[in-house]
């Protein structure tokens, strides 16, 4: 299953997100779906060291239509140089995999490289974060920010934790703490969202006490600081105009006491469905709209909202931690589509704000194009808006919002920027 996997990510281009739960589905030993989920995770994190490993002990390369040859061979890499089994095990796994993918011709070769692997040891050069990035994203990383890029790089190849937050309509996070505590869990409050809690180890959610019972999300700890800084109160009209799979919709509601009258807008239909399931699951309520944010004449009913959420679709590298296929997915030239829809939905959803209103832009990056360029760029055509400086113990100002790192306090990496509208001026 993790050779497939990494087949289709790496080789397909599929999305890992989209795939893996579908995948690793089919595996219904909870011990199995873990084991392929770590050699697919860890194989996307080391994949060009893992390359390089293997290439000391293949007389040639395989062929590009082979890849699922390739794919097995680097889950036993990974599992002889970064996970604790049996050398002849996974060696043995291997040769047997390959029979059943269709390949008994690897078998022969799988058996001879990896024994050679094992033999050999780890390579003599231990591999750099930086070459498990393309070039381009270390690039923008180094030019963006020269002093840190190499705890950044190094930040989104390590593994992240399980993060949740606590739904304090049910309770406070405290008593989730004891809670988790008395059925043998290990976890800790996060550092500076009030709400998170951060497991010493992750495990499947389901199996936590009170997941099926909404009394927790799964959400980062850098995605938690939202909903808090536009700070919506009971009764307000607030729109989350880009809002699956809905976490930060939730996070809205729970804030505001579940009293919102909260419209969680979000283009792509079948996502919504995601929001759906995580409403009902915490039972909250809210409006639900598939439609493009920015094309408000199809459906603002001329009703202003007191604050507006934009977590705009952005190149997610601030999450790469946790989505290890964005590297090798993402391309330099797709950030200027994703700034021109920024910029655009931005445009777009500021006359839908109420004067005195706020509007708060996130991005899960740490690319200036998308984040302070982006609004710097809408700052200079709304003489109505002004940027409130944000204030805190985490991430660090920047010059028109404050910037998470990937890795800071073990956060994701996010952008947050927050835009006032100002009110009207009277008449003379
Ligand atoms: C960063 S994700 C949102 C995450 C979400 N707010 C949460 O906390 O769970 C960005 C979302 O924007 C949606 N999107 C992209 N372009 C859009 C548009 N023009 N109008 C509405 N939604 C859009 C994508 O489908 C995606 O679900």
């Amino acid at each position: 299953m993790a050779a497939r996997l990494l087949t289709a990510v790496i080789d397909g281009g599929q999305s890992l997100s989209r795939e893996a739960p579908r995948a690793l589905g089919a595996l219904t030993d909870e011990r199995e779906r873990a084991f392929a989920q770590a050699c697919v995770y860890g194989v996307l994190r080391h994949y060009h060291a893992l390359q390089a490993d293997l290439a000391r002990f293949l007389q040639r390369p395989l062929r590009e239509r082979d890849f699922d040859v390739t794919a097995t061979l680097l889950c036993a890499l990974y599992q002889l140089r970064h996970m604790r089994v049996p050398a002849h095990a996974a060696v043995s796994a291997s040769v047997e995999v390959l029979r059943e993918l269709g390949k008994p011709w690897a078998c022969k070769l799988a058996n001879g490289v990896l024994r050679a692997a094992q033999r050999a040891g780890e390579p003599p050069a231990t591999a750099d974060d930086r070459n498990e990035h393309p070039a381009w994203l270390a690039a923008a990383t180094r030019a963006a920010w020269p002093a840190e890029w190499g705890g950044i790089l190094a930040a989104n190849n390590r593994q992240a934790p399980l993060t949740l937050r606590v739904n304090t309509l049910r309770g406070n996070r405290d008593a989730a703490l004891e809670r988790l505590a008395a059925a043998g869990i290990a976890a800790r409050p996060a550092r500076h969202a009030t709400t998170a809690i951060t497991l010493d180890q992750a495990c499947t959610v389901e199996r936590l006490p009170g997941f099926d019972t909404g009394e927790f999300s799964v959400q980062d700890e850098a995605a938690q600081l939202a909903a808090p800084l536009l700070d919506p109160r009971p009764g307000q009209r607030v729109l989350d105009a880009c809002a699956a799979p809905g976490g930060k919709t939730a996070h809205l509601l729970e804030h505001a006491g579940g009293q919102l009258a909260l419209l969680a807008i979000d283009h792509a239909a079948e996502r919504l469905d995601d929001v759906r399931a995580n409403l009902t699951r915490l039972q909250l309520d809210a409006e639900l709209l598939a439609a493009d944010a920015a094309a408000t004449a199809q459906w603002w009913d001329g009703r202003p909202f007191e604050h507006i959420l934009l977590d705009a679709p952005c190149s997610a590298v601030g999450v790469i931690r946790r989505h290890p296929d964005i590297r090798f997915h993402r391309r330099a030239a797709d950030l200027a589509a994703l700034t021109a829809t920024q910029g655009r939905l931005l445009a777009a959803l500021w006359p839908l704000l109420a004067a005195g209103g706020s509007l708060l832009y996130v991005t899960c990056s740490y690319l200036p194009a998308e984040n302070d360029d982006v609004i710097a760029a809408f700052l200079a055509t709304a003489d109505d808006a002004e940027v409130v400086a944000i204030e805190a113990a985490w991430g660090q100002p920047t010059a028109q919002g404050r910037q998470v790192l990937p890795g800071e306090d073990d956060m994701d990496g996010f952008y947050f920027a927050l835009l006032r509208k100002r009110a009207a001026r009277a008449a003379p």
